[in-house]
């Protein structure tokens, strides 16, 4: 393999080879305009997937997140719960509308939102008489938060819980699909995620009747009239007919998918895993997680020298594409002063220092997962 030209990326699209067919129907039928059947067809087959009611196919999981923070009646002044982390998509929208991120810390056992530091958040907001307006859980990396701990935390309170499922498309917990378990749950298709549209996002819900409404202010909230009448302002957020099409195309591959990543989570897993200082990401036995990213902590006071960041250099350097785990809300200069809610020590922090992401695609080759392999234990002189 030639090292220097066919660089591994983190997480490509891996086309299956019918997207094109999908694509071609659409061109052959004109229905190239925004919105046609194959959008009607996708937000059912997600629908399925998820096990919802409902779904709205839109232009990125950042409009969906948009429309439940907007669903859920997110205002001005309001304060909301959010893992600290994550994305920043994840609460973007919802401090653009003018709302005050209070981050959570997350747990050791599956590094998404700690419920210990959720009940103390609201114990605190309880006291204070400050009920959040809504509770954004981020399933990370493909692995799906606690749910049975944090859901009846926000329930009891009656505060509406968004679930962030960009990144955990074909996960469950417990048996059941991700992206189901809030009021209002979401997909990402971003171009790195486990099945791409090139762009785009589902809203999903099993409330039929706020999807309609989020259709509505999608579409340029455009009352029933003969002429553009307006008594709302809304977005143009809807998915294009033709990106229907592929993410069609690409729903069909899902399971396969999920089982390339997770091979390559185990392969990386069995041969990293005895380095000094190394873990990987656990997977609690009651969650299958779709493993999007394989991602790993490098315990420094035992790894002789070797960091997150040597390791992602080497692999630069032989030009493959690693990242450094997201770096926690909290400690990020915008959101600089925003209460925090540690698990205790601060595990967010220490995730961040310590962890990185490495290549995870779902059609990553054994040679190229062995060059990964190879690089990491070089670092460690093994
Ligand atoms: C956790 C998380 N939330 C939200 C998003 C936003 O999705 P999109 O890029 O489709 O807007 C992403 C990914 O991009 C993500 O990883």
């Amino acid at each position: 393999m030639d090292r220097k030209r066919d660089r591994i990326y983190l997480s490509p699209p891996h086309l299956g080879g019918e997207e094109i067919l999908y694509v071609k129907e659409a061109f052959d039928t004109n229905w190239v305009a925004p919105l046609g059947p194959h959008v009607e067809a996708f937000e059912k087959e997600c629908a399925k997937v998820a096990d919802v009611k409902s779904a709205l196919a839109l232009s990125s999981g950042t409009a969906a997140m948009l429309l439940s923070a907007r669903l859920v009646g997110v205002k001005p002044g309001d304060v909301f719960f959010c893992s600290s982390l994550t994305f920043i998509a994840s609460l973007a929208p919802l401090a653009q509308m003018g709302a005050s991120p209070v981050f959570i810390d997350s747990e050791p056992e599956s590094w998404n939102m700690s419920p210990r530091a959720l009940a103390r958040a609201f114990e605190d907001a309880d006291r204070a008489g400050k009920t959040p307006a809504a509770v954004i859980l981020v399933n990370l990396y493909g692995q799906p938060c606690d749910m049975d701990e944090l859901l009846p935390l926000c329930a009891s309170r009656g505060v509406p819980v968004i679930e962030d499922a960009a990144e955990s498309l074909g996960s469950l917990y417990k048996g059941r699909p991700t992206g189901s378990f809030g009021r209002f749950g979401f997909f990402s298709f971003n171009g790195n995620k486990i099945i791409t549209t090139s762009g785009g996002g589902m809203l999903l819900s099993d409330d039929k009747e706020a999807i309609d409404k989020a259709r509505f202010w999608a579409t340029q909230a455009r009352d029933k009239a003969p002429w553009y009448e307006h008594t709302e302002l809304g977005y143009n957020f809807r998915m294009s007919n033709v990106v229907a099409g592929i993410g069609r195309a690409q729903i069909k591959l899902l399971d396969d998918r999920v089982a390339r990543r997770r091979a390559v989570f185990e392969r990386y897993a069995r041969a990293l895993a005895d380095l000094p200082g190394v873990s990987f990401m656990p997977e609690p036995s009651y969650m299958r997680s779709s493993r999007w990213l394989t991602t790993l902590t490098i315990n420094p006071e035992q790894s002789r020298g070797v960091t997150r960041m040597s390791i992602i250099d080497a692999l630069a350097a032989e030009n493959i594409e690693a990242r450094p785990v997201w770096k926690p809300m909290h400690l990020q200069p915008i959101f600089e002063g925003a209460k925090y809610y540690e698990h205790g020590g601060d595990v967010s922090r220490e995730l961040f220092g310590n962890g990185l992401c490495l290549p995870s695609g779902s059609s990553l080759s054994e040679d190229e997962q062995n060059l990964v392999i190879e690089t990491v234990k070089k670092q460690f002189g093994a």
